[in-house]
């Protein structure tokens, strides 16, 4: 049995969800042979460090993260704070020789995402990055059929987060409006999922054109540390949104084994009134397409081929056969969900970490998709197409060469 000291940086939403994905791994993973024990846990809110002590149960708390990464006691750290302390933190982790799961969109821009995977190649140290929606089962099964060649060549893809986070005008001017401490807005904090998604299912993007829009100029302010992004405030001081509520991207994807042309839009918003979470992907090849959406995270509609008396789309259920289901639920019908998709990510991180298969997103995924997103913030300035530029260490789990087979 191994112990593994578990030591979290920011105890928000996020450092909430990654402590009970570490709590769940050796429950469903037993074969493992994994404890986790939370041991050290800081955040600069001193309600946010009680809580994590009082409820989240870590044996020691404070508020400064160096505590954390210089704990003998800490084998893995997370870090679940804001964007603009990603690179400082990252840094800081990689140089006190901790491996770390860090949350998207890891940093305020590529520069930022860069010096993090800089001091990591130094360190020579396992990352995980919180893309956690590349775990879900038809996720999976969506980049199973465009590897394996099932949808033929793929001809376009289609993919939006449309989130409603902010669409009250009155909804809070959190941390995630402010250029300093968020960089981007829908951009890097919703369009870098769908960047990812689509790098991870499909394969790299090679070219975006894109734009920017913001809709909402002023919001209440809500101070850090204190209740979420999706406060809604009466009448409080207003002070302005610095970035953007919109952000879409044409792209051209980089040639692969059935990437051959392959086009796309991708589109966030966080202002959208309908949707709430709507994370979708489309995948359309000439042999047959896939489309999922986060809202119905459990069904998979799928078509392959043409005519015939089932011509059009079947709605498949999440079932043993596809990614992780078969480690949360028995059989199709019971749902998994969100934080599931955390223990996905956790056990992925600590499989690495333990020298198996390497199925985790790592830095030099992030620093891809932060790329992708440069170039689009770089195109929204000037208008023109822009090319991405390649992190050659960013495999996204395929074998060199490209073909899209899993080492
Ligand atoms: N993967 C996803 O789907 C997903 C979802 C939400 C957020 N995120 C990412 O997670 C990160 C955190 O977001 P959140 O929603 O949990 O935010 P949050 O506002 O709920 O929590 C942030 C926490 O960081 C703390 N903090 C601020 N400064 C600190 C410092 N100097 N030291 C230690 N702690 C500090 C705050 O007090 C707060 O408790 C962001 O990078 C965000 O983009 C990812």
């Amino acid at each position: 049995m191994t112990r593994l000291g578990i030591g979290l940086v920011s105890a928000g939403w996020m450092g909430k969800l990654h402590t009970r994905a570490y709590q769940a791994v050796p429950v469903l993973y037993p074969e493992l042979g994994l404890r986790t024990q939370l041991v050290h846990a800081a955040d600069s809110a001193p309600d946010r460090a009680t809580y994590a002590r009082d409820v989240l149960g870590y044996q020691k708390t404070g508020l400064d993260y160096q505590d954390v990464l210089a704990d003998p006691d800490v084998d893995v750290v997370s870090i679940c704070a804001p964007n603009h302390l990603h690179a400082e933190m990252g840094v800081a982790a990689a140089r006190a020789g901790k491996p770390f799961w860090i949350e998207k969109p890891v940093g305020r821009n590529a520069g930022e995402t860069a010096d993090i995977a800089t001091a990591v190649r130094t360190a020579g140290l396992e990352t995980s990055i919180g893309y956690n929606y590349r775990g879900a089962p038809p996720v999976e099964r969506m980049r199973d059929l465009v590897s394996s060649g099932e949808l033929g060549r793929v001809t376009n893809v289609r993919s939006v987060f449309f989130n409603s986070y902010a669409s009250e005008p009155n909804g809070a001017l959190s941390w995630r409006f402010k250029r300093a401490y968020a960089g981007a807005g829908a951009l890097g904090d919703l369009l870098s999922h769908v960047v990812d998604l689509v790098q991870y299912v499909v394969g790299p993007v090679g070219e975006v054109l894109s734009q920017l829009a913001t809709f909402y100029p002023e919001r209440p302010v809500l101070p850090m540390g204190s209740g979420t992004h999706f406060a809604v405030i009466e009448g409080g001081e207003m002070a302005p949104v610095e970035n953007e509520d919109y952000a879409a991207a044409l792209v051209r994807f980089a040639p692969g084994a059935h990437t051959e042309g392959t086009v796309g839009t991708l589109e966030a918003s966080r202002i959208i009134v309908g949707p709430q979470c709507g994370l979708a992907l489309e995948v359309y090849g000439t042999e047959g397409s896939a489309t999922w959406n986060f809202e119905q995270m459990n069904e998979l509609r799928l078509c392959l081929g043409r005519g015939g008396p089932n011509t059009g789309y079947t709605t498949v259920l999440a079932n043993v056969a596809m990614g992780e289901y078969g480690r949360f639920q028995p059989g199709p019908g019971n749902a998994m969900g969100y934080d599931d998709l955390k223990v996905i990510e956790a056990k992925k991180f600590l499989v690495a970490l333990g020298g198996g298969k390497r199925r985790n997103s790592t830095i030099y995924e992030a620093l891809a998709d932060a790329e992708v997103l440069a170039a689009a913030a770089a195109s929204a300035e000037d208008g023109q197409w822009h090319k991405v530029t390649r992190v050659p260490d960013a495999t996204f789990g395929r074998a060199a060469g490209g073909g899209g087979a899993r080492d």
